[in-house]
C-alpha cells in the first residue's frame, strides 16, 4: 500500500462545512470509508460474500474504495490489482492454507488499528500444505 495518504489543503477555504486553513494536510481516512454503515451492511464484520450475488459470482461495491478516487486516487491500481492477482492465483494454485492450531484465532484480528495510519491484522501463523 502507497505510504502517503496526505495532501496539503492550497485553496479550499471550506469543505463538507469546516473552514479549513490554507496549509491544512488533510489525510483520507480509507479505513473509515470501509466501516460507513450507510454503505455497508454490519460493517465491522469480516463478510466476503458481500462481493458475491445469488450465483456466487463477483460483484464489486459501490463503497469499496480502497485505492480511493477520482483525481488523486491511486495511479498504480491496475499494477497492483494485476500483480496480486498473479500472485495470489499462483500461491492459491500450489498450496491450500490451514491455520496453525498454535495461533491465535483470527476472528477479530483486525478490529483494532494495529499501526498509528494502517489497519493490518495481528501477526498469526499459517501452515501451507501443497497440493
Ligand atoms: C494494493 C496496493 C495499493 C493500494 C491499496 C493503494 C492505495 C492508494 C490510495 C488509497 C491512494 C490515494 C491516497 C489518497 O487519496 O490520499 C494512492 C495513491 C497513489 N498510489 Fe497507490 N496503492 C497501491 C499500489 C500502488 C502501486 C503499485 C503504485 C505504483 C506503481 C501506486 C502509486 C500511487 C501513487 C503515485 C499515488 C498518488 C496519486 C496522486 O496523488 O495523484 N500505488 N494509492
Amino acid at each position: 500500500m502507497c505510504g502517503d495518504f496526505t495532501f496539503v489543503c492550497f485553496c479550499f477555504p471550506f469543505l463538507a462545512g469546516y473552514d479549513i486553513p490554507k496549509g491544512t494536510v488533510l489525510t483520507t481516512n480509507i479505513s473509515q470509508i470501509h466501516k460507513d454503515p450507510t454503505m455497508w451492511d454490519d460493517p465491522e464484520t469480516f463478510k466476503p460474500e458481500r462481493f458475491l450475488d445469488d450465483a456466487g459470482k463477483f460483484v464489486t461495491h459501490p463503497g469499496w474504495l480502497p485505492f480511493s478516487a477520482g483525481k488523486r486516487g491511486c495511479v498504480g491500481e491496475v499494477v497492483a490489482k494485476s500483480n496480486l492477482f498473479l500472485s495470489m492465483v499462483a500461491l492459491f494454485q500450489r498450496f491450500s492454507f490451514h491455520p496453525d492450531p498454535s495461533s491465535e484465532k483470527l476472528e477479530g484480528a483486525c478490529d483494532k488499528a494495529y499501526m498509528p495510519m494502517q489497519m493490518l491484522p495481528k501477526p498469526f501463523k499459517i501452515i501451507p500444505i501443497s497440493r
